[in-house]
């Protein structure tokens, strides 16, 4: 059975959904980091709503709990649109799709989590509904089928995915905007710490709320659960407030390392340097011999450890770096 993991990005179950939801910004301003994407996601707005256009469509990328879902949300808001909510796997056929698209007003904003799960054969109504709000639909069956193009109101698709590499050029290239969302600053992740305790209304301090961030990985969801962990220690153990000392217990007892490791981070790279000598490594031999999906490597564990320059991928495959051998406490021999 697969243990429940503090640091997984993922959401797990309705009640941190519904935390997650009352943490969101509602705003650009609110939205804390991500400069380049907010400043350009601005102009495009802005620009839009002077043209009387719906926004082009956007695709937004990136690990997931880095906000592509919460800036899908704050453009529609943005817009003054409204915006429906669904993802590639719960559109099965292409008649979901024809009855989305069918279903939405002017300027609405259609927001496609794991955009990069489509089927090929929705895919294919979408091409012509993103170009030209049209929508071919056959009647019939056999040698007696026809097909009708029907016209659609004017929409923004907004697509999200952890996958950009895997979305297929005629879907990518239907996007007027890409954007690519990056790990967040230390810093970043201690404001959003901040404005996520005066939200649910626990005190913190500056010291504490860097903690926190520095053992979030990058990442705002695991920076919001982890404060809420925290939090249950400071309830239990003390006034409730949030100190540095009350945070790095509740940290170090969730055994969350100084930069965020968990149990899995060191299991992967203790494999790459004790098994496999510090050489180049696939990822399906080192996604077999640690017991992870390929996919959750790549998307979860991999960006941060790269960010933090304990990994590289190289062309023979995955290498650990010196900084990783220090941090484990393995002596680095070199080539
Ligand atoms: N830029 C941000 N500023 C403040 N909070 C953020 C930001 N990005 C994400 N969050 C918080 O992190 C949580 C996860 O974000 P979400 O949009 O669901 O991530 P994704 O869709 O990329 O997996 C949200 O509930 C939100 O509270
Ligand atoms: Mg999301």
């Amino acid at each position: 059975m697969e243990e429940e993991r503090i640091i997984s990005p993922n959401l797990e179950g309705s009640s941190e959904e519904r935390m997650e939801n009352s943490l969101r910004p509602k705003t650009l301003d609110e939205y804390i980091g991500q400069n380049k994407v907010k400043e350009n996601m601005k102009i495009y707005i802005e620009s839009a709503k002077k043209r009387n256009e719906p926004l082009d469509h956007c695709l937004l990328y990136g690990p997931p709990g880095l906000g592509k879902t919460t800036l899908a949300s704050i453009i529609a808001n943005e817009m003054h649109s409204n915006i429906k909510i669904t993802s590639g796997p719960a559109i099965e056929k292409p008649g979901d799709l024809a009855g989305l698209l069918t279903n939405l007003s002017e300027f609405d904003v259609l927001f496609i989590d794991e955009i990069h799960r489509l089927s090929k054969s929705v895919e294919e109504i979408l091409y012509p509904a993103l170009e030209d709000f049209t929508l071919d639909i056959v009647i019939g069956k056999g040698p007696s089928s026809r097909s009708i193009r029907l016209d659609l109101p004017k929409f923004t698709l907004i697509g999200a995915t952890t996958k950009a590499g895997s979305l297929t050029t005629p879907l990518r290239d239907r996007f007027g905007i890409i954007h690519r969302l990056e790990l967040y600053s230390i810093e970043d992740l201690s404001t959003i710490i901040k404005r996520s305790s005066k939200i649910l209304e626990v005190n913190i301090d500056e010291e504490a709320a860097k903690e926190i961030a520095r053992r979030s990985r990058g990442t705002p969801r695991i920076a919001n659960r982890l404060l809420k962990r925290v939090r249950d220690y400071a309830v239990v153990l003390g006034d409730g407030d949030i100190d540095l000392k009350i945070a790095k217990h509740a940290l170090n007892s969730l055994e969350i390392d100084e930069l965020g490791l968990d149990e899995i981070d060191r299991k992967l790279l203790e494999t790459m340097i004790v098994q496999y000598g510090g050489r180049a490594v696939g990822i399906e031999a080192l996604a077999a011999t640690v017991g992870e999906e390929i996919d959750t490597i790549e998307d979860v564990y991999e960006p941060y450890l790269i960010q933090i320059g304990f990994i590289a991928r190289t062309l023979r495959g995955r290498k650990v770096l010196p900084p990783a051998y220090k941090h484990l406490g393995y002596e680095y021999l070199g080539e």
